[in-house]
């Protein structure tokens, strides 16, 4: 017997609004944790979106500073597609509603970021780009006929029949579980960077979805490449630290090391604006050594209100005001470049189950993810991913072998906050073998006991097997790093 059943896209960033956006009119259930759309990390998203718009800027450049940024570890055909579709990207989000900054003559205004060759960073809400995106994406999926929002629940286990994905287990906000058949799965659950002890990502970005992905056997791929961002705001304790944009360093904010002296001098000629694994490493080595490290953004023109509104906002509740004093940062967890493989349209592995954004790993970011190169991302997937949905003749088989594969139980609150804690100090912005081997030794028995742990068992995995340095990977321990010291 065939019957229709919906597309099933889990997680409501952007990767996930615009696949179920362009998928249309197939018929898209929409199922996130949370019911308003907030809580991902594309809301958090300050800098903005790559995108080589005019003369003499070119897609060739955007996407030679990306494999740059990538170690040219990154798939080169996908970077030559991504920054020669970025122009039509902006397009396409302006005709969804988002209003990019514009200056007085109505022309885009371009910011410039770390490892960028020029400005080109399309910005809106000065600093609070990714939720101005989310809020009119989001406006789109409410008014779109073909998607039915279902928020409150976590997506737990995945239906197989006879080795295709065909449905997913829900649970609900009562501890409920549902069952719900599906034309097809979408993954866009996002990353991992909640794992680590100090992170950018929103408390949500634990890998659930890569979880789900690996218990059904959906090939993964560089796992061991997590960006750290150099400048989060220094909360002591904290664990999802508020972002402090790059893009305040594009705008004339320099690093400066505990006696004020400019921390970037002479490590890179793009200094301040260096690749974002060298400044990382910089910050964290900085901190490691016992001094804090301070962004001074006190030569940065122009309205705060304006251009910075998110960071000075998480900076005045904190008692500082960036206008006038250093503001304190740390190195975090930022973005995941690993994940399920997918090809170029999204599909893993796993026939029936597909990803986007950053979940998946498509080799577009390499090694190293270029600045403002994922909400760029997470929106041309998505299109790419939702159109081939459109147009494949999707059906439910209700009637095979049937399998559920599920994620497992969650840690409980103490192995977890040790896991973090682990992996921070384990598979940071610095690695080695040994410290690598006894983070895999304390982890293993958590493996068994939830998911999380799970997730970070294959990372530190990864990450001991790639014994060279590369990217965002830095192994203290490798020759080309000891070359380097
Ligand atoms: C930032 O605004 O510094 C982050 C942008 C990005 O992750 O690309």
């Amino acid at each position: 017997m065939r019957a229709r059943a919906p597309i099933i896209v889990v997680g409501s960033g952007v990767a996930g609004l615009v696949t179920a956006l362009a998928a249309a009119p197939a018929p898209v259930r929409l199922l996130c944790r949370r019911h308003d759309g907030d809580g991902t990390a594309s809301a958090l998203a300050q800098g903005g979106i790559a995108a080589a718009l005019q003369a003499p800027d070119h897609p060739a450049a955007h996407a030679a500073d990306t494999l740059a940024a990538g170690a040219h570890h990154n798939d080169a055909a996908m970077v030559r597609w991504l920054c020669a579709q970025a122009p039509a990207a902006i397009a396409w989000l302006e005709r969804q509603g988002v209003a990019f900054d514009r200056d007085g003559d109505g022309r885009l205004q371009l910011g410039r970021e770390g490892g960028h060759g020029a400005a080109r960073i399309v910005h809106a809400g000065g600093d609070a780009s990714g939720a101005a995106l989310v809020r009119a994406l989001h406006r789109r999926v409410q008014q779109a006929g073909h998607v039915q929002w279902h928020g409150g629940v976590d997506v737990d286990a995945l239906l197989l029949r006879d080795g295709v994905v065909r449905g997913v287990r829900v649970c609900d906000a009562r501890g409920q579980r549902h069952e719900m058949q599906a034309a097809a799965v979408v993954l866009a659950t996002g990353g991992i960077g909640a794992l680590f002890a100090r992170t950018s990502n929103p408390p949500g970005a634990e890998g659930s979805g890569l979880a789900l992905g690996l218990a059904a056997g959906a090939p993964a791929r560089d796992l061991e490449f997590v960006q750290f961002h150099p400048t989060a705001l220094d909360v002591p304790g904290g664990h999802c630290l508020p972002l402090v944009t790059e893009a305040l360093r594009g705008a004339g904010a320099r690093l400066r090391d505990a006696a004020g002296r400019p921390l970037m001098t002479g490590l890179h000629p793009q200094g301040d604006l260096a690749p974002r694994d060298v400044v990382s490493r910089r910050v964290w080595q900085a901190r490691r050594d016992g001094g804090r490290v301070w962004l001074d953004a006190g030569d940065v023109r122009g309205d705060w209100t304006v251009r910075f509104p998110t960071v000075l906002a998480a900076c005045l509740a904190r008692g500082i005001d960036p206008r006038r004093d250093a503001i304190p940062v740390t190195a975090v967890a930022h973005f995941h470049m690993g994940g399920l493989a997918v090809d170029a349209d999204g599909r893993t592995g796993l026939p029936g189950l597909h990803a986007v954004g950053e979940v998946a790993c498509n080799g577009v970011h390499g090694a190293n993810r270029l600045a403002s190169n994922s909400l760029l991302e997470g929106v041309l997937c998505g299109r790419r991913l939702g159109a081939l949905l459109a147009a494949a003749d999707l059906q439910t088989v209700s009637r095979g072998r049937s399998n559920w594969v599920a994620r497992g139980n969650a840690l409980s609150p103490t192995p977890l906050a040790e896991l973090r804690a682990l992996l921070w100090q384990a598979a940071g912005p610095e690695r080695s073998a040994a410290d690598l081997e006894r983070a895999i030794r304390s982890c293993a028995p958590w493996s068994a006991d939830g998911w999380q742990a799970a997730v970070a068992h294959r990372l530190l995995d990864a990450a001991l097997a790639r014994r060279a340095s590369l990217g965002s990977h830095y192994r203290v321990d490798s020759a080309l790093a000891r070359l380097a010291s």
